[in-house]
């Protein structure tokens, strides 16, 4: 078998679409979101998720602007910047960017966000709605999993779901939207007994643990869909050509930048399985930033008191 490439870009385009849409009508009613993100410190990687979700923001109409805070930051200092956000009423969404540098710690400022203005659904009041399946913000990459679930025809009523990973930015709102869905699920981890077992019950198989080509094809039930959000750089030039042998563009591509962008899961052996698979790039990455998009649209509607 030879699974389906699921177009995470493609589904992301029409989100984008559509958000421009809902942008250009509350620009009718003089309203124009407004993102303000918060970038502690200087991971590169996190200094190009940041870069991505403004470029995303302006692109659909959205006003967007980052505030870089140095990773000597004190608690006081972030929470006197995220208290000035709450209190701004020109503000309709704060995406805190994480992880924040130590000893920063990351839930104590989330915490502080104000949660109709949480556009990442982290805060416990967003997170405890969710879970009781209440409207809320719904974290972005869980959300945009949904939404390219859906686009994809996948059916998950009665289907069984197997989430890898229990973080609290994916596995946990991952495993919450799926029940939500009426998908028997079991969410895994890394102190989970034989893996490849549990993970072949699985219809729909969700992999995000950080860990690169973690999930191969002994974890794939023939013909499950499987979605990879992961997003590691890889280094090894032997891992890279073992992951994709004979691949001229990831050679290259690790020749020029030191590193190639590897999923949680061994895309090459997993798509001789399954019935459907997402790539890294191009796969769950765009809708995370869509689905970051929505929440801002959102939280602008919210706090007018406009329906969502
Ligand atoms: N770091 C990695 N993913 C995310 C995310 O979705 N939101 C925030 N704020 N930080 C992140």
């Amino acid at each position: 078998m030879t699974a389906r490439i699921l177009d995470g870009a493609a589904v992301a385009a029409g989100i984008r679409a559509r958000v421009a849409g809902r942008v250009a009508e509350l620009a009718t009613q003089g309203v124009v979101p407004r993102l303000e993100v918060i970038l502690v410190g200087d991971d590169p990687a996190s200094r190009v998720y940041v870069g991505s979700k403004a470029r995303a923001c302006l692109e659909v109409g959205v006003r967007s602007s980052t505030q870089s805070l140095p990773a000597a930051t004190t608690g006081e200092e972030l929470a006197a910047r995220i208290e000035a956000l709450n209190g701004d009423p020109d503000v309709d969404g704060i995406l805190l960017q994480l992880p924040l540098p130590p000893p920063l710690d990351g839930r104590r400022f989330l915490d502080l966000i104000d949660p109709g203005k949480d556009v990442d659904g982290f805060h416990p009041r967003n997170v405890g709605l969710l879970q009781q399946g209440r409207p809320a913000f719904v974290p972005c990459t869980p959300g945009g999993v949904m939404e390219l679930l859906d686009a994809s025809g996948v059916v998950l009523q009665g289907a069984h779901a197997v989430v890898v990973g229990r973080s609290d930015i994916v596995g946990k709102p991952m495993a919450a939207l799926l029940l939500q869905r009426h998908a028997t699920v079991t969410v895994c981890h890394s102190r989970t007994r034989d893996l490849p077992g549990v993970c072949r019950l699985a219809d729909v198989l969700v992999a995000a643990v950080g860990r690169a080509a973690l999930v191969g094809g002994e974890h794939v039930n023939p013909g499950a869909v499987v979605v990879d959000v992961g997003v590691n750089r890889v280094e090894d030039a032997a891992l890279v050509e073992r992951l994709f042998p004979g691949d001229e563009g990831r050679r290259a591509q690790l020749a020029k930048r030191g590193y190639t962008l590897v999923g949680d899961v061994d895309f090459t052996a997993a798509s001789r399985v399954a019935s459907a698979i997402t790539p890294v790039p191009g796969g769950i990455g765009p809708l995370t930033i869509a689905g970051l998009l929505l929440n801002t649209v959102r939280a602008a509607r919210q706090r007018r008191g406009l329906p969502c």
